[in-house]
């Protein structure tokens, strides 16, 4: 049988690490400006159907949960039962499932994709496609699982052929984020590509350049540390070895800022 070091020594290979060298101790930068996320607010998994049926529109009431319903939950259970028939934006008619996001609800790292694809929208859960294949080996390979960590997305439902989300859509859905984190309260977030980062911190630098530069969100009266690193779907096409190093290093530094003594 395997052992599992040798698991983990494989999956650090195919990161890119082909030596464990202690990497010198990697500060937050200095907090900047808080972004202040804009909080407008408006408005779970069985086995896939093996055909996707057709969109059948919902037989009870429809509305967008009132902002109030989303300020108002208390645990993420309450927050997915109010927004999980939100049809708010244009992605809600089209999705098979909504994608609330899943994980330990009290996690201390939090990982934000841009919005589901194909077999999450089949699904109903984030990451359960290729990209998310490669996500579980670098969670599980920094020592954490999905079950420790969370993993949500700007958008809740598929974008139509996997396209960007519209500033429109991800602006209609960002309140749900929101206030999913004020419930999560984790420590440090890992903003996966360029979307998460332009919709949570505001920042519309190209992410080749700002990976691995710490930066800082409010979301709830609280500064949380952002790391933005690569997409794993972007990972997965530029498939180097700077690309894969460069994101374990984010992810390393994530996790030692998680790890921090108390009070530094
Ligand atoms: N890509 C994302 O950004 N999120 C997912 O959930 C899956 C793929």
């Amino acid at each position: 049988m395997e052992h599992p070091l040798q698991a983990w020594r494989d999956t650090l290979r195919e990161l890119g690490v082909v030596g464990l060298v202690r990497e010198p101790r990697l500060e937050p930068a200095a907090p900047q400006a808080a972004p202040q996320p804009v909080h407008r607010v408006v408005p779970e998994a069985p086995l896939p159907p093996a055909v996707p049926k057709a969109y059948a529109p919902p037989t009870g009431p429809v509305a967008c949960p009132p902002a109030a319903a989303v300020q108002a939950a208390a645990t993420l259970a309450d927050l997915q039962r109010a927004i999980e028939g939100c049809l708010a934006c244009p992605l809600g008619p089209g999705r098979m499932k909504f994608v609330f996001g899943e994980g330990d609800p009290a996690a201390r790292l939090l990982f934000v994709g841009e919005g589901p694809g194909r077999d999450e929208d089949l699904q109903g859960r984030p990451f359960v496609g290729k990209a998310g294949e490669l996500l579980d080996k670098m969670i599980g390979a920094l020592g954490f699982s999905r079950e420790t960590t969370y993993i949500a997305n700007i958008v809740k439902c598929r974008p139509p052929d996997n396209r960007t989300p519209t500033p429109e859509e991800a602006h209609t859905c960002l309140g749900y984020l929101h206030r999913q984190i004020e419930l999560i309260r984790p420590d440090v977030i890992v903003t996966l590509g360029a979307t998460p980062l332009r919709e949570l911190a505001g920042i519309t630098e190209g992410i080749t350049k700002l990976r691995g530069q710490w930066q800082r969100i409010q979301v709830g009266g609280r500064e949380i540390p952002v790391m933005p690193t690569f997409h794993p779907a972007y990972v997965l096409r530029q498939y180097t070895q700077d690309v894969r190093r460069a994101v374990w290093q984010d992810l390393q530094a994530a996790k030692e800022w998680l790890d921090r003594p108390a009070g530094s």
